[in-house]
């Protein structure tokens, strides 16, 4: 579908994970991108220039650099920075409602912010009730809002959660029981909602989607790990205690409680019909197996 909005759309995170796809969704459909980065000179705000993407300095404690760099932008697209202590989730919650802040000085007409699954209350996971508040700052804002809710990145099965190789066996570890199902979505299509409703391609129904690509247990997942590789592969269900963070240990207690958190894949799909499942995500990323425990 081709665009209704033609002009610059600002991407405040544009150099790290989800910022950075929703400009490549954006770059895909040939828009106008203005990056909000801190550092204009950093090598991945230069990798952005070099695509064409217009860089803005600006801090994020300061209402005006923000507002200065959104002048006469469509759309205005926004994350807040991971926070691992209450310390940090009020900081979050600060640099949330600066950028809203700047967006009405601004005069943005449409403000999609890149929230979590459940936001649409509080319950008691810190870093997540940071988003409920930074979107409630928004709704009161009186400007046109669109709320994109990740569920758990399958990057992260690349990263903090990977799975490892023991003896010949996809082994994976993660402190959920065994037959709840983790709801995720890749990154790519984070991007790639956003971008739609930035570039008014498709509208959130009430403003609000969360966002899932699948939902799989533990053993499932191990099952796709394992299905690739051509190897076994076998679910561990660690306790919480594992967990250094107090505030993963409340995440992770309400990932478990998987049925209180209702999505609808269908919905993303109607969206981004190529919304990636773990399978396919595991395909698109290349992923092979780490070297094995036992002979490494
Ligand atoms: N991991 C998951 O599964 C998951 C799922 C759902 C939601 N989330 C949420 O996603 C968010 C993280 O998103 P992400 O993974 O895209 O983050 P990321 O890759 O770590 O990128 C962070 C971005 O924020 C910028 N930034 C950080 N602090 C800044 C500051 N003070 N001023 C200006 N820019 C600043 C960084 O810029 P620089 O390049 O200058 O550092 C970078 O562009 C967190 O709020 C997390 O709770 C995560």
């Amino acid at each position: 579908m081709n665009p209704r909005t033609t002009g610059t759309i600002a991407v405040f995170g544009a150099t790290g994970q989800q910022g950075g796809a929703v400009v490549d969704a954006l770059l895909d459909h040939k828009a106008r991108v203005r990056a909000l980065v801190r550092d204009p000179r950093s090598d991945r705000a230069q990798a952005l220039a070099a695509r064409g993407v217009e860089l803005a300095a600006v801090r994020a404690d300061d209402p005006a650099s923000v507002a200065t760099a959104l002048a006469a932008v469509e759309g205005f697209s926004f994350m807040t920075p991971e926070a691992n202590s209450l310390q940090e989730v009020e900081a979050e919650i600060r640099i949330g409602t600066t950028l809203i802040d700047a967006a009405v000085e601004a005069g943005v007409p449409h403000v999609v912010f890149n929230s979590v699954f459940g936001a649409d209350r509080e319950r008691g996971v810190p870093h997540h009730d940071s988003k409920h508040s930074i979107e409630e700052y928004l709704r009161k804002s009186g400007l046109r809002a669109s709320m994109v809710r990740a569920t758990a990145f399958m990057e992260n099965f690349a990263s903090v959660l990977a799975p490892s190789l023991e003896h010949g066996e996809i082994v994976l570890r993660l402190p959920l029981p065994e037959d709840v199902a983790l709801k995720m979505i890749s990154v790519r299509d984070v991007g790639r909602v956003a971008a739609a409703l930035l570039l008014d391609t498709a509208e959130a129904p009430g403003g609000v989607i969360e966002l899932v690509g699948d939902e799989l247990t533990g053993p499932q997942i191990a099952a796709a790990f394992g299905a690739r590789a051509g190897l076994p592969a076998r679910y561990e269900a660690l306790p919480l205690s594992v967990l250094p963070s107090d505030l993963d240990k409340v995440m992770f207690q309400e990932f478990a409680k998987a049925a209180e958190y209702p999505s609808d894949p269908a919905v993303v799909r109607s969206i981004e019909p190529a919304t990636l499942d773990l399978a396919e995500w595991i395909r698109a990323t290349n992923w092979t197996a780490p070297a094995d425990v036992a002979v490494s």
